[in-house]
């Protein structure tokens, strides 16, 4: 697997933070390539979790290299923050372990503003984000007005940038929604704090990373989100701002996708959400509460209570399809034992038809029904499992139906948070 992404296939929360740091054993550099601290990607190891944010999941091995790529958006306080949680933890982070690209888009505290006056004046309509500035912070990028990494570099540069910036957001903030004006003096003096900080870290990072790959090393790209929170083929507007689906990996790292080889869609054994948007096969009963807190779903960014319901494959199938995914890796199978039945979403009943796609119109995704088949379940925990064989039968079969529905095999199968309850059991 010389070039691998690892990337979410349903709405976040997958455990693609604990799937990284497992694949990353063998791998020499680790990518995120989208999306910002609004992930939060849990990591396990020995008696030891960490909930990384902005941070590649490799970083909790000695000697590999972590990339933070151009596609990310970055809030240095944030990143700074997260240098020193992870070194309380024992964690020591270098130019050598973590460079940042130069183009990386920066998170300024407008954004942040922008994200909490945009979610209010929504309402009822809310999209639910995390509240990091992620939205206008891309927003930005494509408008052209971002600041990026590079012009943190050069002071002249990024005062220009900024004072342009402070005019036009203050237009936003002050004039139209009556919140308090940016000063510039004191965002100016916090970033060029960062900066002195931030510099022996900046890197062209798509050069390294295609260096990597042609010299035969192993890199992975850690993805954020999911693939129903992507900006294409999510349900928009409830959504996440950038692409999270696999071509998300070659704007967002710099490199061709003639270069990538795998891609290992993580995929939890049901189904969860944070945060507002469609949910077909959401369980809103004791099931679902069941799910819940058998499962420890809440949010590990915003604490929130995700919402839980039973496995989508119709959404599986949308991931593989949209990514090319070479297999799948299946977590938290653990958390459905003791259920007795297990029902699994087959298709969407649409009008008087069937549909094994997820329609673009929210209207027209509100009138799907899921066609669900069901499934016996099993009451042996498998927490302890390190094989196929050791899994029970009926959990045999209910991996079987993820292949046979996405035409997907599934490569590695994952029973517990930590490092060693996991068991790949065909080549990804
Ligand atoms: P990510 O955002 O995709 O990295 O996932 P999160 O870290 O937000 O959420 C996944 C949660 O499930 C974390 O608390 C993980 O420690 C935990 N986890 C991951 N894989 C498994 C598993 O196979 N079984 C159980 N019980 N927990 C898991
Ligand atoms: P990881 O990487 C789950 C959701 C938010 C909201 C929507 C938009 O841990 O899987 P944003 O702040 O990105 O503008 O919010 O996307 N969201 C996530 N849900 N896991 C995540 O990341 C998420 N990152 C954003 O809840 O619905
Ligand atoms: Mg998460």
């Amino acid at each position: 697997m010389p070039a691998c992404i690892v990337l979410g296939a349903q709405w976040g929360d997958e455990g693609k933070g604990k799937m990284t740091d497992y694949l990353a054993e063998k791998a020499g550099v680790v990518v995120r390539y989208q999306g910002g601290n609004n992930a939060g990607h849990t990591v396990e190891v020995g008696d030891k979790q960490y909930k990384l944010h902005l941070i590649p999941s490799g970083i909790l091995y000695k000697n590999k290299l972590n990339v933070i790529g151009n596609g990310v958006v970055l809030d240095p306080k944030a990143l700074f923050e997260e240098m020193g949680y992870l070194k309380e933890l024992g964690v020591e982070i270098t130019p050598n372990n973590l460079v940042i690209s130069d183009r990386t888009q920066l998170i300024m505290p407008y954004h942040k503003i922008l994200d909490g006056i945009k979610e209010r004046a929504r309402g009822k309509k809310d999209i639910g984000t995390t509240g990091k500035g992620i939205g206008p912070c891309y927003t930005d990028k494509m408008e052209r007005s971002g600041i990026r990494v590079c012009d943190l570099m050069h002071k002249e540069v990024f005062a220009e940038k900024l004072r342009d910036n402070i005019e036009d957001k203050n237009n936003i903030i002050n004039k139209i929604y009556g919140e308090e004006e940016l000063n510039f003096d004191a965002i100016y003096n916090e970033y060029m704090g960062y900066a002195q900080k931030m510099k022996p870290f900046v890197k062209e990072t798509s050069v390294i990373v295609y260096d990597k790959i042609k010299e035969g090393e192993e890199v992975l790209f850690e993805g954020a989100q999911g693939t129903l929170l992507d900006i294409d083929y999510g349900t928009y507007p409830y959504v996440t701002s950038s692409n999270t689906i696999a071509g998300g990996v070659c704007i967002g790292a710099g490199i061709g996708p003639t270069m990538i080889t795998n891609a290992v869609g993580i995929a939890k054994a049901y189904t969860t959400r944070v945060g507002k948007g469609p949910f077909p096969t959401e369980l809103s009963d004791e099931t679902g509460e069941w799910i819940r807190e058998k499962g420890h779903e809440y949010g590990v960014t915003t604490g929130r209570a995700r919402r839980c319901g039973w496995l989508d494959l119709v959404i599986l199938k949308t991931a593989a399809r949209v990514s090319g995914l070479t297999s799948f890796a299946v977590t938290k199978i653990d958390t459905l034992a003791g259920l007795e039945k297990l029902k699994v979403c087959v298709g969407y009943k649409f009008g008087d038809k069937a549909i094994d796609y997820v329609p673009a119109s929210l209207e027209d995704l509100a009138k799907c029904e899921p066609i669900y088949e069901e499934f016996n379940g099993w009451d042996e925990s498998i927490e302890n499992a390190r094989s196929y064989e050791e899994l029970p039968e009926n959990a045999k079969v209910y991996l079987k139906k993820i292949e046979e529905f996405t035409n997907t095999k599934v490569s590695i199968v994952s029973v517990g948070p930590k490092r060693d309850q996991t068991m790949k059991i065909s080549h990804i």
